[in-house]
């Protein structure tokens, strides 16, 4: 089986925790847009979507998905989400798609975070990938040094194929610190909040998964 048609197969089952008439959190990524094409499939059963990136908004759209602005929504009841590493806890490592500040934003203000994940994003460890951290662009070398003096590899995440820096829908810009073996990652994010200039970072534990749902090749499995 392919990671795509896993991913696919987590999309389907998710659809089981979308509640009728509420308005649905959605998240960005490959899996992510699996998740849209099949809730676009059952889009008369929502009232809408709250999109965590400029390209799921422009995905949700096409489907015609009626996407709301966060600012006309109290309370989402339900978000769901890929990530790049989870552990058994919930906590997540997410941001390679650069989306983890609005990820972030309408996972806070959602009831259940859903996350949707081919087999091979469980780890025992976060830290494998890269951390994500969005940054204002003065800031950027001044984080760097700090996360640098945590024990990681710091880089500026440049646009694919060039050495533009890569700049999010937000104007922000991402350093990727690799070489983290995250133990305590709520202390860790709580840490990394702190630094000045630092907009979020890719660190969702204080606030983690509720339910994971794990891609494998005998199905999906269900991490509580
Ligand atoms: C985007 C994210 C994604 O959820 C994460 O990168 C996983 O992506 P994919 O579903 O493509 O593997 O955090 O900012």
């Amino acid at each position: 089986m392919t990671q795509d048609k896993l991913k696919q197969a987590v999309a389907i089952s998710a659809i089981e925790y979308v509640i009728d008439g509420e308005i649905i959190g959605v998240g960005t990524g490959s899996t992510a847009n699996f998740f849209i094409d099949e809730l676009g499939k059952i889009k008369h059963r929502i009232k809408g979507a709250v999109a965590s990136s400029e390209a799921t908004a422009a995905r949700l759209a096409g489907h015609g998905i009626p996407v709301f602005d966060l600012n006309e929504v109290s309370e989402i009841a339900v978000y769901i989400d890929g990530a790049d590493e989870i552990n058994a806890a919930g906590h997540m490592i997410k941001g390679g798609g650069a989306a983890l500040t609005r990820e972030k934003i309408v996972a806070s203000v959602s009831k259940q975070f859903v996350c949707i994940a081919d087999g091979s994003k469980l780890v025992e460890t976060l830290g494998k990938f890269p951390l994500p951290v969005e940054v204002l662009p003065m800031a950027r070398n001044a984080v760097m040094r700090q996360l640098a003096a945590l024990g990681g590899q710091p880089k500026v995440r440049t646009k694919a194929g060039s050495d533009e820096i890569f700049v999010t829908d937000n104007g922000g810009n991402i350093i990727d610190v690799a070489g983290l073996a995250i133990t305590d990652p709520v202390a860790l994010e709580s840490r990394i909040n702190q630094m000045v200039g630092v907009v979020a970072v890719g660190l969702f534990a204080a606030r983690g998964a509720n339910v994971c749902l794990l891609g494998t090749p005998d199905g999906v499995r269900t991490v509580k």
